[in-house]
């Protein structure tokens, strides 16, 4: 079906994966890893070589982002999905109120509805839709995803809230290439298999005073929440450059090589970059007469994770398929649950211009000649 497609080395992308999770972890990186030897990996994470690589990762976050003196770096093992339920329990008094548009807003939200001693709120709108989020008057914590990874929609602007609530941000997959000022943000996380370009099971939440406070003084009540949720012995190991239990030492050191690597941009650049790789991809989609941006506002279009509908006439699947079997690009379908003939490629930090755009090109050849 796609013989005729020219496949040479310089037609095709330097690397397949364009997936939107685990992203692409650099094969230097890996390299790096192993000539740590003995060093590193199989070492106590209460010891100095794990904790100043720990203390790195704190600091590089804070370089990148910028971050106020009176923040935090905590990091710990789960991911965002954990998160989810660590925040509904240790971090919500009373109400939490959600803005969704997609599957990953809407399991925090039902994550936080399950708790039984809070309310949760959700405001949604159709997928493929943006939503921004606003202060809410009775509610304590303001839920928005800065890039909703299975719709690709990111939000336009953060909302702002009253004083003594908490904004939380999930920004795990636009986190580091969409632009945010995180000086106004409360909570700000991440599973840092993304933009970050590591492995899952880890988080990282940079928490504002507002909200270590509050997490601190949830602690001391008498609410119940299992101990491995505990904000308090997060942040106190934390402070001691160390994670609660012991975390995948190889995640901790890829985050931290591709946090050097984006402060040897810099967070501007690294957001002109994913940009750039949006024009590319979304004026593509607005070329080819047999293609479309699922996200209809252009304000909302993600700069992280790009979907693009394919007309009915050319069912996506078999080219996915050849795809992947030919190297060229592992794992650009359309989210599962979303069912659209649709194309779902991520602009990750890692992910070259030119392989983009090599990818786009076999992309159009390979409808053009069916
Ligand atoms: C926006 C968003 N939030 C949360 C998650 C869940 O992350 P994890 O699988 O690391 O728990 C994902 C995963 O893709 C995501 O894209």
């Amino acid at each position: 079906m796609f013989e005729n497609i020219d496949l040479s080395n310089n037609k095709r992308p330097s690397d397949p994966r364009f997936g939107s999770g685990p992203s692409l972890v650099p094969v230097e990186f890996m390299e790096k890893l192993l000539a740590t030897g003995q060093d590193l990996l199989g070492t106590s994470h209460r010891k100095a070589p794990i904790k100043n690589l720990v203390k790195e990762v704190q600091d590089g976050l804070s370089k990148y982002f910028s971050l106020p003196d009176d923040y935090k770096v905590v990091l710990g093992n789960g991911g965002a999905t954990f998160l989810f339920d660590m925040i509904g329990l240790g971090m919500v008094k009373k109400k939490s109120a959600h803005f969704t548009c997609g599957e990953f807003s809407e399991k925090w939200f039902k994550a936080h509805n399950k708790v039984p001693w809070i309310e949760a709120e959700q405001i949604s709108v159709p997928y493929g839709k943006g939503i921004d989020g606003k202060n809410i008057a009775d509610a304590d914590m303001v839920c928005v995803t800065l890039n909703e990874t299975s719709t690709g929609v990111q939000i336009s602007k953060l909302p702002e809230v009253d004083n003594d609530t908490i904004l939380a941000v999930d920004a795990t997959s636009g986190g580091g290439q969409i632009p945010c000022d995180l000086s106004k943000t409360d909570l700000f996380f991440f599973s840092p298999q993304k933009v970050f370009a590591s492995e899952g099971g880890l988080f990282v939440a940079i928490m504002s005073p507002k909200a270590y406070n509050r997490a601190l003084e949830m602690a001391a009540g008498d609410r119940y929440f299992p101990v491995i949720m505990s904000w308090k012995l997060a942040i106190n190991n934390s402070d001691k450059n160390q994670t609660y239990n012991t975390p995948a030492i190889a995640s901790i050191f890829f985050l931290n090589e591709q946090i050097k690597l984006m402060n040897s941009v810099g967070y501007e650049k690294a957001c002109e970059m994913a940009e750039e790789k949006a024009q590319l991809i979304y004026s593509w989609a607005a070329e080819k007469k047999y293609l479309s941006c699922y996200v209809e506002e252009e304000k909302y279009r993600s700069r992280s994770v790009a979907t693009i509908n394919v007309d009915e006439s050319f069912p996506v699947t078999p080219l996915i398929d050849w795809l992947a079997e030919k190297k060229i690009a592992y794992g650009i379908d359309g989210y599962r649950k979303l069912g659209k003939n649709q194309f779902r490629i991520a602009l990750f930090h890692n992910i070259k211009y030119d392989d983009l755009n090599k990818l786009l090109n076999i992309i159009s050849q390979a409808i053009e000649a069916n």
